[in-house]
């Protein structure tokens, strides 16, 4: 009597656990959906992404060589290029550059139009508050003022700046350092490329100064003999860095190691030297 009633109660509890999971398996179900769609969140895998479009889009504003330009061909050249084409072999894809105008870039980025900015980005704390940044991969000496050489007397430090017509890209550090320092004093006037528009304004005369970052600056002067830096002013010694996706931290991660690997090798080095001779010696 009492063995039977044992046996009642364990087939009684055995069909209420049978029944109960299978109750709850929707339950679990959606749980386990939940937690991918959170993980995913937490961690996107970027990387995947990519690999699975066997293409990386680079985003970039090739108007400001040596880092980007267009060369004669109509290809995309420079030293940003150059390190896009490592990134795009390193993670075993091929290349697709977008090119758009520099203030058109985070947005770009953010809405997933492109994987990572190789544009001579320097990161600021405004910039991290929209995308991640990568190591820095060059050092700057801060921004040029460029002029023409016949009035390269009348420019020798911001003050000569006030009442004068400044020209900035749109977007750009240069600009929001103009702003800043002589907004009230002076006329900025914003351009949405450097190459050709905001050259071609400087040698007519609309404005009499230009601020640009230094090496694009150095190699202006050269290949321009009309050109000259009149003075440094403002910008930061960090230079540049390639902007990805925030929390894109699988991306990063190859882009630094990339960068890390280009750096410590001299690669580096000598992509700005080669790069900075190929436009030089491109005569347009
Ligand atoms: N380094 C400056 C900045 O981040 C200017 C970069 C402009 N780059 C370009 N490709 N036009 O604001």
């Amino acid at each position: 009597m009492q063995a039977k009633t044992l046996t009642w109660l364990f087939v009684g509890i055995v069909i209420g656990l049978v029944a109960g999971y299978a109750a709850s398996l929707p339950i679990q179900n959606s749980l386990q959906a939940k937690i991918a769609s959170l993980e995913e969140k937490l961690s996107p895998k970027y990387v995947e992404k990519i690999k699975a479009r066997g293409k990386l889009i680079v985003g970039t504003s090739a108007d400001w060589p040596p880092f980007e330009y267009v060369d004669k061909e109509g290809n995309f050249a420079g030293i940003d290029i150059e390190i896009a084409k490592k990134i795009a072999e390193a993670l075993g894809v091929e290349l697709e550059i977008k090119d758009m105008k520099f203030a058109a870039l985070i947005e770009a980025l953010r809405n997933g139009q492109i994987d990572m900015i190789l544009a001579d980005m320097t990161p600021t704390a405004e910039r991290e508050q929209l995308v991640d940044f990568s190591i820095p991969y060059y050092f700057s000496k801060g921004n040029a003022v460029v002029t023409t050489k016949d009035r390269l007397n009348e420019f020798r430090e911001v003050d000569d700046l006030k009442g004068r017509n400044i020209g900035v890209q749109l977007g750009t550090i240069q600009e929001e350092w103009a702003k800043e320092n002589l907004g009230d004093k002076a006329s900025i006037v914003s351009y949405d490329h450097v190459y050709p528009e905001m050259i071609m304004a400087l040698k007519r005369g609309d404005i009499d100064v230009m601020v640009v970052g230094d090496i694009i600056a150095s190699v202006i002067i050269e290949k321009d003999p009309d050109l000259a830096i009149a003075f440094y002013a403002g910008g930061t010694r960090i230079g540049a860095a390639v902007a990805v996706p925030q929390g894109a931290e699988d991306l990063k991660y190859v882009v630094n190691s990339v960068l890390e690997k280009m750096l410590e090798t001299g690669e580096m080095e000598q992509i700005f030297k080669e790069e900075i001779a190929k436009w030089l010696g491109a005569g347009s």
